[in-house]
């Protein structure tokens, strides 16, 4: 039997069965995208909770609508257990590939749902892996699971990263161009074929690592530009001039200039994440990633320097941060830096309240307690010497923090600097 047409027929008929395995961030968009071209999906998931949510409608993500899932159900299946992998063509997996604690990739997530299928899979069958990962992982990591086939004649292998920019309003899922690779030539056509049935362009690169390399590239240039970005600011600071001015001026340079905006740090699974796990594969290969190391020095230092500063201009006892989610109009609070405004104003025992109307609770292992978002109100808000934007959402009443607040830092541009009540940092 020739594995290779077969499956890439399915794919072209859209016959072919996808199987997306995680269904976070990346995994329920990318199965909602497969659904609306007219795939059947399994949607698989190890959290309970989200797979009960999913067969009863319901999003557990801010910016997919319940209508949404609703509209597809016919199309997709949502699985707690494995199982049911034997039925995927196509098992693409949106897994997490977070830093362990000593800031080394760990793919624990990727090798345990490797452990949990291997066993299942059958010849004919592509994995494909979109997790964000090091140069050589998808290769040195997914392929030994792959032994009893032969890559690229009777089981596919490939690599196509996430470039998703969750609730970008210009650009979706369908129309971000898509960086596409394989473990051999056949495993790089099936790919290929496969995402220009969901995804208007797509990128073929020459090899898993080149993929792998451009996903962790493209992150770390926003890492490095944003650190490059805040570092300005506390200079421009120093000197009292304004970086806001200063950066609308100098985007009007029409070449080889792009703004990036300062702000608390950085956050989320990405650009925190991605820039170690470069480090890591180049100290592997005995290179020392400077750059790009005091980068990321210089955003996990911003929310130490604004209170810092804060606390030049004034004593502060009670404050209140609004906006946890770690960007705007998201509820996503991962690697927040509003995290870590807590964590420096409990060291210092002042004491901390929070509001973000798209996050109910905070919650982070980085946090002794819980935090319940409050509701805002001018008797409220007059009760804190201090009020910091972190995360400018659009549902946010500014005025009324405006109109009772006794100070505010604002770290996202979102007041004009007239008032001496506001204090940009
Ligand atoms: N969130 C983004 O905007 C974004 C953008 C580009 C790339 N990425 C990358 O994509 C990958 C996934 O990120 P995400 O934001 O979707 O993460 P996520 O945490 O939102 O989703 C991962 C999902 O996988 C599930 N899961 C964990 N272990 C599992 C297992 N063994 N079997 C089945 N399901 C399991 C989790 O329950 C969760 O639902 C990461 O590598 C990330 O760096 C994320």
């Amino acid at each position: 039997m020739n594995f290779y047409s077969a499956l890439s027929n399915k794919i072209s008929k859209k016959t072919a069965k996808i199987g997306i395995v995680g269904l976070g961030y990346v995994g329920l968009p990318l199965a909602l995208q497969f659904a609306k071209k007219n795939f059947k999906v399994l949607g698989f998931d190890i959290d309970i909770n989200k797979i009960s949510l999913l067969k009863k409608n319901k999003s557990y993500i801010k910016h997919i609508s319940n209508k949404q899932i609703k509209k597809y159900k016919n199309r997709i299946k949502f699985e707690k257990s494995f199982e049911k992998i034997i039925f995927a063509d196509v098992i693409i997996l949106c897994l997490p590939t977070p830093i362990t604690d000593k800031l080394k990739p760990d793919l624990s997530y990727i090798k345990k749902t490797l452990e949990n299928i291997k066993d299942l899979l059958s010849e004919g069958q592509i994995i494909i892996l979109e997790s964000s990962t090091y140069p050589g992982s998808t290769r040195d990591f997914i392929s030994p699971y792959l032994k009893s086939f032969v890559i690229g004649k009777n089981f596919f292998l490939g690599y196509s990263p996430e470039r998703e920019d969750p609730n970008n309003k210009k650009y979706s899922l369908e129309t971000i161009p898509k960086i596409c690779s394989g473990f051999t030539n056949n495993c790089l056509n099936i790919t290929k074929n496969l995402y220009s049935k969901i995804i208007k362009k797509v990128v073929a690169v020459s090899n898993l690592e080149t993929a792998e390399f451009v996903k962790l590239y493209e992150n770390i240039y926003r890492s490095v530009n944003i650190g490059l970005v805040n570092e300005m600011k506390m200079i421009a600071n120093k000197l009292d001039l304004n970086i806001y001015e200063i950066i609308k001026a100098a985007k009007t340079k029409p070449f080889g200039f792009q703004a990036f905006y300062p702000g608390p740090g950085v956050g989320g699974h990405c650009i925190p994440v991605d820039p170690y796990y470069l480090s890591w594969i180049a100290n592997k290969n005995n290179i020392k990633t400077n750059l790009i190391y005091h980068a990321g020095r210089i955003n996990s230092f911003m929310p130490n320097w604004i209170i810092s500063e804060t606390l030049k201009k004034k004593k502060i006892k009670k404050v209140l941060i609004i906006g946890v989610a770690y960007k705007k109009d998201l509820d996503d609070t991962r690697e927040s830096p509003s995290i870590d405004f807590i964590k420096i104003l409990n060291k210092k025992k002042i004491s901390v309240d929070i509001h973000d109307p798209n996050v109910k609770i905070l919650k982070s292992r980085k946090l002794k307690i819980n935090y319940i978002s409050k509701k805002l109100n001018s008797k409220m808000l007059k009760k804190y010497d201090c009020i910091i934007i972190s995360t400018d959402h659009s549902n946010i009443d500014y005025s009324l923090i405006k109109k009772n607040a006794k100070l505010i830092v604002d770290t996202r541009d979102k007041f004009d600097r007239k008032s001496n009540k506001i204090l940009k940092l």
